[in-house]
């Protein structure tokens, strides 16, 4: 087991979260919002359907069958929810799972067969499939994760490329409709109510179909929050990120990303960058994380785009192309990161210049504090930010300990691993060069 605890099966699926009440409370807040306007939906399209009835009745018979599915979801997460958590919570506008279900987009593209998806998914994962064979890999495929999976088809797919393939999703419907889907086929309808070409284009109906495993082969697919992700430390070889890099800021993506992934793993992104949040200091470019996944000890093997029409319908006039940044990187070994400059030793001894500043970021919601970020503030373009860490080394800096004995001191008080020393020096290198630290 690679988990750092022990799953919660809801209905088949294995659900890794700290607060399995305050999950499933949060999930069924969502679903149950967007079931209850589908509902109230279809009764206004009823009223309405004097005028247009053959189009509205499409309509009807859609959103019926949906949210048939969608009350099945609902029900099953009913019994694991705090029914005060839900009193005088408004739902998060914000919140990356979205009240929409997008399942149906995903389940249209991936287990329907139909031709223009099924060349997507190839365009997709051929170059997953074949960045495996670079030179700078040398792991066997062993244990891979897909994070942000959506209905499982791409990791499904991997299946036979690795000894054990595992993906996890905070959505439970994605989740739930894998684990359905091995069961027995899904008939559902995608709905779009515009840019269609005729009335037959209207809501079409579909029906997901399941290709199982290859024989002795198993995606192990679980629920958990990727910022809280809940695998044992450098257990990877491969952790693929499809269309999800951009669902959550880096800065928070990046710590659970490396800590997972073993030295000479990978590390692999496809997709837009099409941030789901607003934040302008999170909105990086592919050169500013090809740059951050480097300074972080990773070497680029792949950095290239690839177009695809994004989950394409042939029944409607407008389609989204992709320009998919292509982006993979290998954790290189500790030792074969460049040593710090000359100027640093363990016996060097260091003193601050002046005064830091420091600037917090805390996030106020219903559910509590949380510290958002750690800026060292320098000035002339030159703040820091995800600093915390870099505080409380500065902490013991006075002008007379070595930063040998300084690290000595944070491996007694933090799970520090000896493979920091040199991530540690560099960044005290960098704040020498800076002039906000001097050599004594
Ligand atoms: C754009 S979809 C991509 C789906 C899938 N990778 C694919 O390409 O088919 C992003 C997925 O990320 C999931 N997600 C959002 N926030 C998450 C989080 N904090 N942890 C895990 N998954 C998350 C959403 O539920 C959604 O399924």
């Amino acid at each position: 087991m690679i988990y750092t605890s022990q799953p919660i099966n809801i209905a088949g699926v294995p659900v890794v979260v700290d607060d399995l009440t305050a999950y499933a409370t949060e999930m069924y807040q969502l679903y149950a919002a967007h079931l209850n306007s589908n509902l109230n939906y279809v009764k206004y399209l009823q009223r309405s359907r004097t005028t247009r009835p053959e189009f509205i009745d499409r309509f009807i018979r859609a959103y019926e069958c949906n949210n048939e599915h969608d009350a099945a979801l609902v029900k099953t997460l009913q019994d694991y929810i705090d029914p005060l958590q839900l009193v005088g919570r408004s739902i998060d506008p914000t919140n990356a799972i979205g009240g929409a279900l997008k399942d149906y987009q995903y389940m249209r593209r991936d287990w329907c067969g139909i031709p223009v998806n099924e060349e997507q998914i190839e365009l997709i994962e051929k170059p997953l499939r074949d960045i495996l064979q670079h030179e700078a890999f040398k792991r066997q495929p062993e244990r891979s994760l897909f994070i942000g999976a959506g209905v499982g088809r791409i990791a499904h797919d991997f299946c036979q490329d690795f000894t054990e393939v595992y993906a996890t999703d905070k959505s439970f419907s994605m989740a739930w409709n894998y684990h359905r889907l091995a069961h027995a086929p899904i008939v559902f309808y995608d709905i779009s109510n515009k840019n269609l070409l005729s009335l037959d284009k209207t809501a079409p109906q579909f029906t997901a179909n399941f290709t199982p495993p290859p024989a002795g082969k198993h995606l192990e697919y679980f629920v958990s929050d990727v910022i809280h992700l809940p695998i044992e430390s450098e257990s990877l070889d491969v952790l693929y990120s499809v269309y999800f890099s951009d669902v959550i800021p880096l800065k928070l993506l990046f710590p659970q990303v490396d800590r997972v992934i073993r030295e000479g793993g990978l590390f692999i992104h496809f997709g837009p960058l099409d941030y789901f949040f607003e934040e302008p200091t999170e909105l990086l470019t592919a050169e500013e994380i090809v740059q951050y996944f480097e300074d972080r000890g990773y070497q680029t093997i792949a950095n290239e785009t690839v177009r695809t029409v994004h989950l394409e319908k042939e029944n409607i006039l407008s389609n989204k192309i992709y320009d998919n940044w292509f982006f993979a990187a290998v954790k290189m070994p500790k030792q074969a990161i460049a040593a710090p400059a000359e100027v640093l030793s363990p016996t060097t001894v260091l003193s601050i210049k002046g005064a830091l500043r420091f600037s917090q970021e805390y996030r106020l919601t219903d559910e509590g504090e949380e510290m958002v970020d750690t800026k060292l503030l320098l000035g002339e373009g030159n703040d820091f930010e995800g600093a915390g860490a870099m505080l409380i080394i500065l902490r013991l800096i006075d002008g007379q300990r070595s930063i040998e004995a300084i690290l000595v001191e944070l491996k007694e008080s933090y799970d520090l691993p000896a493979t920091e020393d040199g991530k540690i020096l560099q960044h005290l290198k960098a704040l020498v060069d800076l002039e906000v630290l001097a050599i004594v």
